[in-house]
């Protein structure tokens, strides 16, 4: 039997088949581990040049607030590569908290569709559609939570270090942002010693600090928090983000003031005294803004690997969700 196959009908298929997957707060270490495992067979059999068809006659909603390139993409490509059929729906096509409550359409899309993947701006849509939907909902982006991007970082970090616990990870922009309480959260529950570098004004709320603090204990991680850049030593990857995200355009000049300071630049770099060290970014990248281009476009960059393995673990996330197995 093929080894995915294997992997698909172990125990924890079981804890993970009809899961929607919203914040990684709701997931346990083994089956995070389970998925970022399954997210490797899922790169190795494509790089093969392997074919499978464990999509087909299934439909997939993916709703969409927000624009996106990478997370659009990976949804799509994966279900349908598999013989799914992906069906993208913006707020201009569909009735969505405007004509029609989040509820009724969450009822509707879940008698028709065998899951949904929702991007926009408030976390309670996200939770709304997975409670009345009925079928397993995937957070594709919300103004809180980037869950989906997280596990793709992971899976990058391995790819340079080997298993992520004990690895040194420094996030470095908004702190507060979706992309840094994601991972966060994803690295207090396997165990990455994680970073927040940011200006005091943009500290993540204590109550999630807290409850990421509790968990790391558990797992070997570590959660700090620090206005001081030179926190990056030693780090195994340093990561940032735009300094104003999507939704927050009002903010950007202040925005700009408080982050200037704080852009990886190759001196930043340096600050690691790792050669080693990796640089990551979720993207969209402004180029001169949270990162310079020597940077992000020099040798020690593994965004474009990251943007890959967005549709890796999102293929991972789905089979373990939706197959029959
Ligand atoms: N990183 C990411 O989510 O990219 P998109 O906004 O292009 O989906
Ligand atoms: N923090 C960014 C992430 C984009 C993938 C935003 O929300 O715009």
């Amino acid at each position: 039997m093929h080894t995915l196959e294997t992997s698909l009908k172990t125990s924890l298929k079981t804890s993970l088949k009809g899961r929607s997957l919203l914040t990684w707060l709701d997931y346990s270490e083994s089956e995070i581990r389970f998925l970022l495992d399954l997210a490797v067979q899922v790169k190795t059999e494509k790089r093969r040049g392997e074919r499978h068809s464990r999509f087909a006659g299934k439909t997939l909603a993916l709703l969409f607030e927000k624009r996106s390139t990478r997370t659009r993409c990976a949804f799509e490509t994966a279900f349908g590569e598999e013989g799914g059929h992906p069906v993208f729906l913006s707020t201009d096509d569909i009735q969505l908290g405007a004509k029609e409550s989040i509820e009724d359409t969450a009822r509707v899309l879940g008698r028709m569709f065998d899951a949904i993947q929702f991007r926009g701006f408030k976390q309670s849509t996200v939770e709304t559609l997975a409670a009345y939907s009925g079928v397993p909902v995937y957070n594709g982006l919300t103004d809180s939570f980037h869950p989906t991007q997280a596990l793709a970082d992971i899976q990058t970090l391995e790819e340079n270090f080997g298993p992520a616990k004990g690895k040194k990870l420094c996030f470095i922009g908004d702190g507060r942002n979706n992309v840094a309480r994601s991972l966060m959260v994803i690295s207090a529950k396997v165990g990455v010693r994680f970073t927040i570098i940011t200006p005091k004004q943009l500290y993540p709320k204590a109550d999630l600090v807290k409850t990421c603090r509790d968990l790391a204990v558990t797992s070997g991680g570590e959660i700090q928090i620090t206005e001081n850049t030179e926190a990056v030593a030693e780090a195994d990857a340093i990561y940032t983000d735009v300094w104003t995200s999507m939704g927050e355009e009002s903010q950007k000049e202040e925005r700009t003031r408080l982050l200037s300071p704080y852009q990886v630049n190759q001196s930043l770099m340096e600050k690691s005294n790792r050669k080693d060290t990796i640089f990551l970014h979720c993207l969209p990248a402004i180029k001169g803004e949270e990162v310079s281009s020597d940077v992000i476009d020099g040798p020690q960059s593994r965004a474009w690997d990251e943007a890959e393995n967005r549709k890796h673990t999102i293929k991972a996330i789905l089979l373990a969700s939706l197959s029959a197995g």
